[in-house]
């Protein structure tokens, strides 16, 4: 299966790029996606009015958050980092632990929550449905006021729009640029069985949409259980959804918990995961033993990962890394 798709990205990588066209951000704001633009930036969305969707997931950083840990209404902080909502359109579940099922059911959990906006649902309603702006445009999209359904629906308008797919890699995978010796190097590396990251970041957005442990588990300083809080399932502790890894150079810190801050430090950890956490519990069989990657190959398979940023983040990740 894995020199299948090794296969299909180093050859049709160029056909299965092309197949997104639509990457533009929607400007149309009677439109589900303009509508669910606008309600993602509105702070009235939250109990006192100070956070709105944008707070956490910062457009200029790919959606994600730039700190380990979020903070939502009155100072509290979220128990996990927050991720970036981009390439979500065809994911089949959401969040670290994949308890949502789709955007739309996703959508809502976020202003209920009470780490993050606490508002209940009705009296978000409530509050959308009492400006004149919102009355006018719910009626004119969903012909109805604003209600959880079309709410929803607006939300997941609005992020399955957000593609990225103008990366140097997509360039590369259409014929119109090369990638640097290092980059390509890296290219080789990510996809060949020494580093082995495409046994879990494969398919167009570089993720298998499983469930994995990569060690960061130890039931003491690392106590997130991850997919385990779900189903209840011994074989899931420790386990969290393989996150995408388009745009990932600008939205640091990673993993779950926030706990790598460059992705300099993410590879060293692969490199050799025992010597983070000695006493990780249940580690996937491909990350029982260090990879052995030298210094060079370290820095290549970084440059690779690279290359995964959008056009439009560009300028950003050249700032967050000075
Ligand atoms: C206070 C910060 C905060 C706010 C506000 C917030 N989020 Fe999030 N978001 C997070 C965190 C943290 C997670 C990961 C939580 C987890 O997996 O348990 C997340 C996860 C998500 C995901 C799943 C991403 C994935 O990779 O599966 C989506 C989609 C999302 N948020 C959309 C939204 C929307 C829409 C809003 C506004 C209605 C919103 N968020 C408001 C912090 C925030
Ligand atoms: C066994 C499956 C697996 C393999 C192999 C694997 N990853 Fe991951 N990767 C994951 C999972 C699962 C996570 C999230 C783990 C967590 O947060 O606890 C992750 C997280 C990441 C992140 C952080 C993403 C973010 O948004 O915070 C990066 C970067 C990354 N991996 C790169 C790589 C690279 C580079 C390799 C190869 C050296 C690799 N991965 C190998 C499954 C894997």
């Amino acid at each position: 299966m894995r020199i299948y798709w090794t296969f299909l990205m180093v050859v049709l990588g160029g056909v299965l790029v092309v197949g997104f066209t639509d990457h533009s951000l929607p400007e149309k704001i009677d439109s589900p996606a303009g509508l669910g633009k606008m309600l993602f930036n509105e702070k009235l969305l939250s109990k006192d009015s100070s956070i709105s969707c944008a707070s956490c997931h910062l457009p200029t950083h790919a959606f994600a958050d730039t700190i380990a840990l979020s903070v939502g209404i009155g100072g509290k902080t979220t128990k996990r980092n927050t991720p970036s909502v981009l390439n979500m359109k065809n994911r089949p579940y959401y969040f670290w632990d994949g308890r949502a099922a789709s955007l739309e059911e996703q959508a809502l959990m976020p202003i209920r929550h009470p780490d993050e906006m606490g508002l209940p649902i009705q009296e978000a309603l409530y509050r959308l449905n009492q400006q004149a702006v919102y009355t006018q445009l719910f009626n004119k999209i969903f012909h109805q006021p604003a209600n959880a359904k079309n709410l929803a629906a607006a939300f997941a308008a609005y992020e399955s729009s957000l593609e990225t797919v103008d990366s140097k890699f997509d360039d590369w995978g259409n014929r119109l640029s090369k990638l640097s010796a290092s980059e390509e190097r890296g290219r080789q590396l990510f996809i060949g069985s020494k580093a082995k990251c495409f046994d879990c970041h494969w398919m167009e957005d570089f993720t298998d949409d499983g469930f994995k442990n990569i060690g960061l588990f130890n039931g003491k300083n690392l106590n997130d259980s991850g997919r385990f809080l779900i189903t209840h399932n011994k074989a899931d502790i420790g386990k969290f959804k393989t996150p995408g890894l388009r745009n990932i150079a600008v939205t640091a810190p990673y993993m779950h918990n926030g706990m790598f801050t460059t992705l300099e430090e993410v590879v060293d950890y692969y490199n050799d995961p025992q010597k983070t956490v000695p006493d990780r519990i249940a580690i996937d069989p491909s990350l029982q033993k260090p990879l052995g990657l030298t210094d060079r190959e370290k820095k290549d398979l970084v440059a690779f990962l690279k290359t995964l940023t959008d056009q439009r983040f560009s300028v950003a990740a050249k700032l967050s890394s000075k």
